[in-house]
């Protein structure tokens, strides 16, 4: 089953159906159009209905890849989410068994909204031990359930969605093989991202006794820093690993974090702000489903072609980073 790349070869994705448009933030909350939009470009975010959990997201966008790939099978499940339906046990079986995948390997990836990179290089990563020869990659959260009703800094910028990637064993050569990934972290910075309750430092029965916090909480300000920074030189690393210059880059598909993060991330890079593919304006942050939303949308709306040199960014809490080159193969989103 050895191969010498993972090669993407399919994709999908999805939204629950309910949008929030910012006017409809600003009649619960002291919050207005016009500074979401100038803050973030963000005008609109999907929310899941309250009776969904992760994983219902994560079977419709792991149902479409499939069917983009043109699989009704796969060696195993890797789901990146921090919104998991349960403390324990990990999504992805689950997943997995919705799918009617059988007893495949399932197991979630933890990065927050770098999910989506590194799970893609754990998946590239069974594929290069010759533990799979195909991999279904899901990026899959719902905010909502651990955002805080009355915090107009996080409500205005999370969405709920789900996007996923079909890996499968192939040849380093070929259009949609990965470059081996760029992936760093930086702990010291926990506490800028952060649920502090529901984990072991903090469990929830501290919650049942009225103490500790639930909700997630972003020290905003400190992060778009760390965020431009880090997106920028993993994607410049990560090119380099393909052997390109900035300038070869054609599409940067970064994290829909803010739209100034990604003006500021192309700038850094000395690439032109055109070429990084804007998504955020209708979904917001959705996460870990961020980069293959966006991905899906891309190439939907004609700015994502096959041949485009195209790097994947994303940031998150962690705090986390990563950064993978993929030449863009004849996909059809699902
Ligand atoms: O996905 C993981 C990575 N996440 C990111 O990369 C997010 C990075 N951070 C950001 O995108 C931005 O920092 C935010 C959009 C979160 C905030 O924008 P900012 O320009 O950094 O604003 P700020 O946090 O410095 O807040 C400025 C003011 C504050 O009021 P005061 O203290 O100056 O009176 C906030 O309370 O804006 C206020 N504010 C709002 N006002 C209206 C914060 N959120 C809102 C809001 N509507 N939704």
């Amino acid at each position: 089953m050895s191969a010498d790349a993972a090669v993407l070869c399919g994709l999908g994705t999805w939204l629950p159906p309910h949008a929030v448009t910012n006017a409809d933030l600003a009649r619960e909350l002291d919050t207005s159009d016009d500074w979401i939009r100038s803050r973030t470009g963000i005008g609109t975010r999907h929310v899941a209905d309250p009776s969904m959990a992760t994983s219902d997201l994560a079977v419709e966008a792991g149902q479409r890849a499939l069917k983009s790939a043109g699989r009704e099978a796969v060696d195993a499940v890797v789901l990146a989410t921090t919104t998991p339906d349960h403390p324990c046990p990990a999504t992805a079986p689950l997943v997995a068994d919705r799918l009617g995948l059988g007893t495949v390997a399932a197991f979630d990836v933890g990065a927050v909204c770098t999910g989506f990179l590194y799970a893609l290089a754990a998946g590239a990563g069974l594929i290069a031990a010759g533990a799979a020869g195909s991999v279904l990659v899901i990026g899959a959260d719902v905010y909502s359930s651990i955002l805080d009703p009355a915090d107009r800094s996080t409500r205005a910028i999370f969405g709920d969605g789900a996007g996923a990637v079909v890996l499968r064993a192939g040849r380093a050569d070929e259009p949609g093989a990965l470059v081996p990934p760029v992936l760093g972290s930086d702990g010291s910075g926990s506490a800028l991202i952060i649920v502090r309750a529901g984990g072991s430092r903090e469990p929830l029965h501290t919650l049942a006794a009225g103490r500790g916090d639930p909700y997630f909480r972003m020290a905003g300000k400190a992060v778009f820093r760390n965020a431009v920074e880090r997106m920028a030189d993993a994607s410049l690393t990560a090119a380099r690993r393909a052997g390109w210059a900035a300038d070869d880059i054609d599409r940067l598909v970064a994290h829909q974090a803010n739209l100034r993060i990604l003006h500021a991330v192309a700038d850094r890079m000395r690439v032109p702000r055109e070429r990084c593919p804007v998504h955020l304006d209708q979904v917001g942050n959705t996460a870990a489903a961020s980069v293959p939303l966006a991905l899906a949308h891309a190439v939907a709306t004609g700015r994502l072609e096959s041949g485009h040199r195209t790097v994947l960014t994303a940031f998150g809490g962690g705090l986390t980073w990563g950064a993978c080159a993929v030449r863009w193969p004849e996909i059809t989103p699902a």
